[in-house]
């Protein structure tokens, strides 16, 4: 049984990977407003597995015979500077979720909470790909500059992210 602290505590991470999910979805639309059709791809399949990690924490909590109360997701923002503003906003959340991660590891730790610790070690090592990705992109939109050639050829490329594919979306790795 999951203790009270830790229940709640994972409660604020779901509610966070479903704001995650809100915010790429607000991404991908901000993108195919200016067109960038491969750019809306990738935060839209972001945007998927971020609900694949609300999913996989809600499974954990429903299976320590806790209960999931979902809180309210706030309004994500809408408008950003330039393309690479989006990346690096990205980026900078992801940081974020990271940081919550941590936060939980040490809450199981200081708890004694051996399951959870070992439950959560997915989400540390999806933390540092999800950082990796998106600091790929920042990368790559910094060394195209202003070529628009470049940027067209970027988002031909994140045109080209795929699906996560069916063994994810069922919570498994
Ligand atoms: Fe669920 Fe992108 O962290």
């Amino acid at each position: 049984m999951l203790s009270e602290r830790m229940r709640k505590a994972m409660n604020e991470q779901v509610n966070a990977e479903l704001y995650s999910s809100y915010l790429y979805v607000s991404m991908s639309m901000y993108f195919e407003s200016i067109d960038m059709r491969g750019a809306a791809n990738w935060m839209m399949e972001q945007a998927k597995e971020e609900l694949i990690h609300a999913r996989k924490l809600m499974d954990y909590v429903n299976e320590r015979g806790g209960r999931v109360w979902l809180d309210a997701i706030e309004k994500p923002p809408q408008e950003w500077e330039s393309i690479l503003d989006v990346f690096q906003a990205a980026l900078a959340h992801e940081e974020k979720v990271s940081s919550l991660i941590n936060g939980l590891v040490t809450l199981a730790r200081e708890e004694n909470d051996h399951m959870t610790d070992n439950f959560l070690q997915w989400f540390v090592a999806e933390q540092v790909e999800e950082e990796a990705s998106a600091a790929e992109v920042v990368r790559k939109i910094k060394l195209v500059g202003d070529s628009g050639g470049g940027m067209f050829m970027i988002d031909k490329e994140l045109e080209q992210r795929g699906s996560v594919s069916a063994s994810q979306s069922e919570g498994e790795e």
